[in-house]
């Protein structure tokens, strides 16, 4: 159990937008097939992660309150950094005008619930406030003259504040898991684009999504039926809805964002969480289950109890 609660979140897209008819003019595609498998009907490109993340970032520590030199940490997820070296996130500190720790995490799409649950881990190591962020440019790493990967993915970035509170315990369950056997599924060597066998990444992405999703609610003493909302990685709605078949938690406790965004990696549960909680659907003392899968494969997932700060 850990006690560091969001009190800031906002996210940032990138102005071009690419729908499904658009890309049917550069592959042999449609927006019927696109649809039909993923549930992906535009998703927005050609963002850069530090631009990105500067933005969101800015907007949720305005939202929590916070001055700059009041942050502790600046944790970043990316699997799309702008450079080998300097770190993306120390150019989003400078940018920020944050005095402290900046570090890039990489886990692929798992990355943010693997960063929610390191951040929870300072914050009971005595860390006060971090400013988490979530955020790929995927449409820079995608082969667009390949119609098996193009259509699937997107930028986006998502940020939220965590401060650590005395009150109730927020993170009542995670688990972090990887399974490097499957590495050569889905992967981008340096300066290549994205290979994926996507039955297979299909496939396992349920299996480690529900097990993933199950160890975090067993940790946590949570039944399915508890939950209030579950906030997944967005890669294919399809993978949403096996899943949540397995778990028994229907597809209506879902946030879904995909449609116009595609897969960003990193940035697709923050950017789920966001609509969520723009949409009201999220109220106080609630249990949001977060889940996230990707290349690695890795998995990742997190009880929250939902503590906003009051007005
Ligand atoms: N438009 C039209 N046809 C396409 C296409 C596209 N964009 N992409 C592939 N096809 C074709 C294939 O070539 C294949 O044709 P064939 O039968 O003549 O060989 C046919 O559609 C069926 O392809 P298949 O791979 O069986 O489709 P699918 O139902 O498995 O769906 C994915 C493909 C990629 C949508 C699906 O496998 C998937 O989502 N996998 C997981 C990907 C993922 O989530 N990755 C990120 C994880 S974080």
């Amino acid at each position: 159990m850990s006690y560091g609660r969001i009190t800031g979140w906002a996210v940032n897209l990138p102005e071009r937008v690419l729908t499904n008819d658009d890309l049917s003019k550069m592959v042999d595609t449609s927006d019927e097939w696109i649809k039909a498998r993923s549930g992906i009907s535009s998703r927005h490109v050609d963002g850069k992660v530090t631009e990105m993340s500067a933005v969101a970032g800015r907007a949720a520590m305005e939202m929590a309150g916070l001055a700059p030199d009041q942050i502790d940490l600046l944790l970043l997820t990316t699997t799309t950094p702008g450079q080998r070296l300097p770190a993306s996130a120390s150019v989003i500190q400078h940018e920020l005008g944050l005095s402290c720790g900046a570090m890039d995490m990489n886990a692929a799409c798992s990355g943010f619930v693997y960063g929610l649950v390191t951040a929870m881990q300072f914050m009971d190591g005595g860390m006060e406030r971090i400013l988490l962020i979530g955020s790929d440019a995927l449409s820079g790493i995608v082969d667009w003259t390949d119609r098996a990967t193009c259509v699937l993915f997107g930028d986006g970035a998502g940020a939220v504040v965590l401060e650590r509170t005395s009150g109730q315990p927020s993170l009542l369950g995670w688990d972090l898991m990887s399974d490097g056997s499957a590495a050569s599924i889905l992967y981008c060597d340096h300066g290549g684009t994205i290979v994926m066998h996507g039955k297979e990444v299909f496939r396992r992405a349920v299996m480690a999504m529900t097990n993933s999703a199950q160890n975090a609610m067993t940790r946590a003493e949570v039944a399915p039926d508890e939950i209030s909302i579950v906030v997944p990685h967005q890669a294919n709605v399809r993978i949403i809805e096996a899943s949540l078949k397995r778990l028994e938690i229907p597809m209506e406790k879902t946030a879904i964002v995909l449609d116009r965004t595609g897969n960003t990696s990193a940035a697709s549960i923050p950017l789920a969480l966001v609509d969520a909680l723009d949409k009201d659907r999220i109220t106080p003392g609630d249990l949001i289950l977060m889940v996230g899968f990707g290349a690695g494969m890795s998995s990742a997932a997190a009880v929250l109890r939902w503590d906003p700060p009051t007005a």
